[in-house]
């Protein structure tokens, strides 16, 4: 496996190689971005895996600065899972000028961008400049940032880029905790309460599928659930899983989408739902 800090390597090393796998990361991997690089492997193409904590993705006063860099110990989960390269950049090779292009839809402003202005931008820029730098012939994101994959889904589209979007399913701990890096800022008690979070998911789903349709009122359920037992809630929402919109009448394909603070930390999860969901 290479490890390559520049564009110009990277351009170097895949010379000739115009179908590859690629899966963008911020490093601090865990089992949930093994996953995706092994369904990157299963494309039968080279794999390629990002490591860069992205300052443009994160607002004043987040967690940028604390965001867990482990260069090393990634690289050893890396290789095992058959990533043939990682493209690990400096903020400087990744971003030589002052100020970038951002075009982002509307959407962008809503549910966690709506909480964390300019986030999207800072996602949307930086995959588009990894996607120039690898072109990649297949991109693998996971569904647990689920306005993150549709955002994207639509940057592939719009700007007919030769990529094929891959999702991967989200890899949860035993007690349905979603793997995050962000997990490791819990405390132990934080730890113990966070399962919550997709509990209420659950419940949302099972009621979805029961038949229940005020949307309003099973959010709403699920946000005081949050707050009486100590989260900050940023949001509790039902959407439509083709627009991320609120769903339209007669619609039946939903997702229930949180995120919330325990101290902190802010976890999101979400959990599709509709009258095949499985609420798992
Ligand atoms: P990061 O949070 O490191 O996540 C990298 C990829 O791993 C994303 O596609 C994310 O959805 C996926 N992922 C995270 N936790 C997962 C889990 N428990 N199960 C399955 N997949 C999981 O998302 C980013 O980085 C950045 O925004 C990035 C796209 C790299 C742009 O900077």
């Amino acid at each position: 496996m290479q490890l390559l800090h520049t564009v110009a390597d990277l351009r170097a090393a895949l010379k000739g190689e115009s179908e590859t796998a690629f899966v963008p990361t911020m490093g601090n991997l865990h089992t949930g971005h093994i996953a995706l690089v092994q369904q990157a492997r299963r494309q039968g193409r080279p794999v390629v895996a990002s490591l860069f904590v992205n300052p443009l993705q994160f607002g004043a006063g987040e967690d940028f600065e604390r965001y867990p860099r482990t260069l090393v110990a990634d690289c050893a989960q890396l290789e095992p899972a058959g990533c043939d390269l990682v493209f690990a950049p400096d903020v400087r090779e990744m971003y030589p000028e002052p100020q970038t292009f951002t075009v982002i839809p509307p959407l962008a402003d809503e549910l966690c961008g709506a909480h964390r202005p300019g986030h999207f931008a800072g996602v949307a820029t930086v995959v588009l400049k990894l996607f120039n730098m690898v072109q990649p012939r297949y991109a693998v994101f996971g569904k647990k940032d689920y306005q993150q994959l549709f955002l994207l889904k639509g940057l592939v589209r719009q700007f007919n880029l030769p990529i094929t979007v891959l999702e991967g399913e989200t890899v949860r701990a035993e007690d349905g905790l979603a793997l995050s890096s962000r997990n490791g800022f819990l405390s132990p008690e934080e730890r113990a309460e966070a399962p919550r979070l997709y509990r209420l998911l659950k419940q949302i789903c099972a009621r979805l599928g029961a038949g229940e349709t005020d949307f309003a009122a099973l959010e709403a359920v699920a946000a005081q659930e949050l707050a009486h037992h100590g989260w900050e809630v940023d949001y509790v929402s039902i959407r439509s899983r083709r627009t991320l919109l609120a769903p339209a009448a007669g619609e039946r394909d939903w997702v229930a989408l949180a995120a919330a603070r325990l101290g902190r930390t802010r976890l999101i999860d979400n959990l599709e739902a509709g009258a095949a969901s499985v609420c798992e």
